[in-house]
């Protein structure tokens, strides 16, 4: 990456460019799909599962399809309405682990109150849960012998490993414990392994002096759900930050009412960091690629590091 040399010298971070990266993967996933058909390899296929209509789910929904469309991965998806009950998912979730051409499943999070979501992910069969949201490929996960890869973690782990930042021996500050985002994240970075051997330091809405604890980040990870809360004064020169959060706040001049922002106040932030990943444009395009990758995983077309 001479480019990134190049901005270094004039104090400008080198964005991690989650969008641009996650093309190249889809570009790759496509290619294997078609040497896999060409072997006689069943078509990949995700069915996702939608329980309501919260608009980010739809939203989010909307880009897992155009992935697997550009890759050439079957897609179904069902929309329950919001007061359908456990049993009725249960029903509806059983015939898709059931039906052998469907290779992942994955039910769209957060589900509505009166929906046990621990329950939920329990339902999916481990061997079609893309999220790897099951306790199964939990319990393997943290074993280190990981069937899927968890899509938020694994993405921002291989953005940074794309662009030549190797956890391996950096101080790591995550800002969130969440199951989906900041947990995975910590074991994974912790873990004896490629994308590992970090020192991982994990911060939530309980940790005292917050700041005191990121100015020592050489890696960053804000996965709060805070616009902008992350200032200038709280990281230091040379910083890599990974921004997962996702929020919008009001903006007049756009159509929409709205633009999105993450957690991290960019214009404080970037001219102190040696690298930052954006958002938009940066973990949300890689948490999709490495769902479709999952899914190819799930029916034989390779394994989590090929
Ligand atoms: N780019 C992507 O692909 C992607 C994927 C998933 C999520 N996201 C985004 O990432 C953000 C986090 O998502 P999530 O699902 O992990 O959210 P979450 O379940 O609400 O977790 C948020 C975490 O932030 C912590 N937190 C809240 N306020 C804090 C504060 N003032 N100081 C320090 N920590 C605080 C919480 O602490 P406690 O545990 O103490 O409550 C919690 O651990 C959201 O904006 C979401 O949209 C992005």
């Amino acid at each position: 990456m001479e480019w990134l040399y190049f901005f270094k010298g004039i104090n400008v971070a080198a964005i991690l460019d989650g969008k641009a990266l996650s093309s190249r993967i889809r570009a790759d996933l496509k290619v294997k799909l078609d040497q896999g058909i060409n072997n006689g390899l069943p078509r990949p296929f995700l069915t996702t599962m939608q329980v309501g209509d919260d608009l980010p789910s739809t939203v989010y929904i909307r880009a897992k399809q155009r992935a697997c469309e550009e890759i050439g991965i079957g897609f179904r998806h069902f929309r329950l309405p919001a007061e359908t009950g456990m049993d009725a998912l249960r029903k509806a979730v059983s015939e898709v682990n059931d039906d052998p051409s469907v290779h992942g499943l994955l039910v769209q999070s957060p589900l509505p109150s009166h929906l046990n979501e621990i329950e939920v992910q329990r339902m999916v069969a481990p061997e079609k849960d893309v999220d790897c949201f099951h306790p199964e490929n939990v319990g393997l996960l943290y074993i280190g012998n990981a069937r899927f890869r968890p899509c938020t973690a694994a993405g921002i782990i291989d953005l940074l490993l794309a662009y030549g930042f190797d956890p391996a021996g950096k101080n790591v500050v995550i800002i969130g414990r969440s199951v989906i985002v900041g947990r995975p994240l910590a074991l994974m970075m912790m873990l004896k392994a490629r994308g590992g051997n970090a020192t991982v330091t994990v911060c939530h809405s309980r940790t005292r002096d917050l700041p005191s604890i990121t100015r020592q980040a050489d890696i960053l990870v804000p996965a709060i759900g805070i616009a902008e809360m992350i200032r200038g004064d709280w990281v230091k020169e040379g910083v890599i930050v990974v921004d997962v959060g996702i929020n919008r706040i009001p903006d007049a001049t756009k159509k929409r009412g709205y633009r999105l922002v993450g957690d991290v106040a960019f214009r404080e932030v970037e001219p102190k960091a040696e690298a930052i990943a954006p958002v938009p444009g940066g973990v949300g395009p890689m948490t999709v690629a490495i769902l479709s990758r999952n899914v190819m995983n799930a029916a034989g077309y390779i394994d989590n590091y090929s």
